[in-house]
């Protein structure tokens, strides 16, 4: 067993809905395909180049291999897999990938939420409930994120929950057929005031149900 998983987080209130993130089941085949597929022109721009068509790779088909992919490096202890759901339906994933653990205990934090979905705090809350996790059960001391510059929602996001700017990578990662430019931002636990979720419950951003 690895601290911190599995885990069922939230639900937290914002003005979307409730949101709660749990890990990922064989099972969201049919949401997770139909998600990807109809978002297609929403995430593109941000995700790492696949090798296959996007209408192949996000087949349902696909999920199963993807699905026991993330469950074994779960088991490994190197990555926590999580869905993202909005008012109890399937609208995102929030992954924290490359765990570390020994003298470094770090990972990186990633997310994405369907369009339809967005806009109402969804994100920024998955995001919080994540980091609050990561800080505590999964006892991890950094956490640190890349986002390309144009990414505004999603900088947004970042600074929602507290991150702090580090750097700018350059070339760092080939996104949507091109090696882009990433920012880097970071956290560790000694920076949060409390608990993440606790700060955006006090500046009104969320709630707790
Ligand atoms: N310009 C500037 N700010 C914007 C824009 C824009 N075009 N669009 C939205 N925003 C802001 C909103 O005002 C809000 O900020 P606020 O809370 O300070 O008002 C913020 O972006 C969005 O916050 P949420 O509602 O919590 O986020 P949402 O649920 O809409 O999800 C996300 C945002 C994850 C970026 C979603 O649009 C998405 O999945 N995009 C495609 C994939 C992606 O970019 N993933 C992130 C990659 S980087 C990473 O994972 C670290």
């Amino acid at each position: 067993a690895h601290p911190g998983w599995p885990a069922k987080l939230g639900p937290l209130v914002v003005s979307a809905g409730s949101v709660t993130v749990r890990p990922v089941r064989l099972r969201d085949a049919s949401a997770w395909s139909r998600t990807r597929l109809d978002n297609r022109a929403h995430l593109e721009p941000w995700e790492p180049t696949g090798e296959a068509p996007w209408e192949i790779r996000h087949a349902m088909s696909s999920w199963p291999p993807l699905y026991s992919s993330l469950r074994s490096e779960a088991r490994r202890g190197t990555m926590m897999p999580f869905a993202i759901e909005l008012d109890g339906a399937f609208c995102g994933q929030l992954t924290v990938g490359n765990i570390v653990r020994g003298a470094l205990r770090s990972a990186w934090i990633g997310y994405w939420v369907a369009r339809d979905a967005g806009g109402g705090g969804v994100a920024t809350a998955a995001l919080a409930m994540g980091l609050d996790h990561c800080f505590g059960p999964a006892k991890l001391h950094r956490i640190e994120a890349t986002v390309r510059p144009e990414n505004q929602a999603s900088q947004a996001v970042l600074r929602n929950v507290g991150f702090r700017q580090e750097g700018l990578l350059k070339r760092y990662l080939d996104v949507d057929g091109a090696w882009r430019d990433h920012l880097l931002v970071a956290m560790t636990v000694g920076e949060v005031p409390g608990t993440v979720c606790d700060v955006l419950v006090r500046s009104g951003r969320a709630s707790w149900p």
